[in-house]
């Protein structure tokens, strides 16, 4: 691993050279950040239950077609995936109010939205993601509005499935953040799906009680972060309850451990 070119380091994954042009594999590390990261920790863990949880997302999502960038998972922290351009803003949709529109907007957490409102953020540390609008994108020609229009359909499909998916496993999908790219095909270029949908990318709170089970057990203190991931990889059919009452993660490939 360590003779492989990294492209990028984020805060929670890195990014290799891929085998292939056109290819990178994305590890995903147990570092947790927020707050732009004035607030850090390792979370034990947190890393292989992404890379399953993120695995099974994309996957389910390029099923019904919406194009992401996912190839195939390498091993418990890797993933094969499709180079892109990263468009520099975070899409952010939103169901129920919580987290930051609840503050600007004095709307009490937990109050169910009108109706799903999705916004964006320019993906700059050092100004803190401000939120944009769709003018100062295209003033500052951050996306195209093609690519706006393409980014808005395919958040709003995400949501619909996503919340019926997670409803299935009492889980109410609150919020989240998807990323794009840009694809080049010979002179065409496509805006697919990038990044990983997670807890550390979602709100997810489950249905009976509305226990939190995404990173805001982090940003808030509240403990079990990975015991709340891995509830959440259990509902999916990722982990199996082992017969010693503790969890296993279940093998597709029949690799368990990092290569
Ligand atoms: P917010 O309420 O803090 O704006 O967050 C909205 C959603 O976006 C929530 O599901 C958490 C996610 N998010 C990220 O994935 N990365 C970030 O840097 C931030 C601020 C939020």
């Amino acid at each position: 691993m360590s003779r492989r070119r990294k492209i990028y380091e984020g805060k929670a994954k890195i990014l290799y050279e891929g085998p292939e042009p056109g290819t990178l594999i994305q590890y995903f590390k147990d570092d947790a950040t927020a707050f732009n990261a004035e607030k850090r920790a390792v979370l034990d863990g947190k890393g292989v239950l992404n890379n399953r949880i993120s695995e099974l997302v994309m996957s389910r999502l390029g099923a019904i077609g919406i194009p992401n960038h996912f190839i195939k998972r390498l091993n418990m922290r890797e993933q094969l995936i499709k180079q892109v351009d990263i468009i520099p803003l975070e899409v952010v949709c939103r169901n129920v109010a919580a987290g930051s529109i609840s503050k600007r907007l004095g709307i009490e957490e937990g109050t169910p939205l009108p109706r799903s409102i999705i916004e964006f953020y320019y993906k700059k540390d050092e100004l803190g993601d401000p939120m944009v609008s769709e003018e100062h994108i295209t003033a500052f020609n951050w996306a195209n509005p093609q690519e706006i229009d393409d980014m808005i359909s395919m958040t709003i499909r995400v949501n619909d499935f996503l919340c019926g998916m997670f409803a299935t496993i009492g889980i109410k999908l609150i919020d989240f953040k998807l990323e794009y790219g840009r694809l080049f095909e010979g002179d065409m270029v496509r805006t697919i799906l990038a990044d990983e949908i997670s807890p550390d990318s979602c709100r997810l709170w489950d249905v009976e009680t509305n226990e939190k089970m995404d990173k805001d057990r982090f940003r808030r203190d509240l403990g079990g972060v990975t015991d709340a991931y891995a509830e959440v990889a259990r509902r999916l059919g990722i982990i199996k309850e082992s017969e010693g009452g503790g969890a296993e993660i279940v093998s597709i490939n029949g690799d368990k451990g990092d290569k």
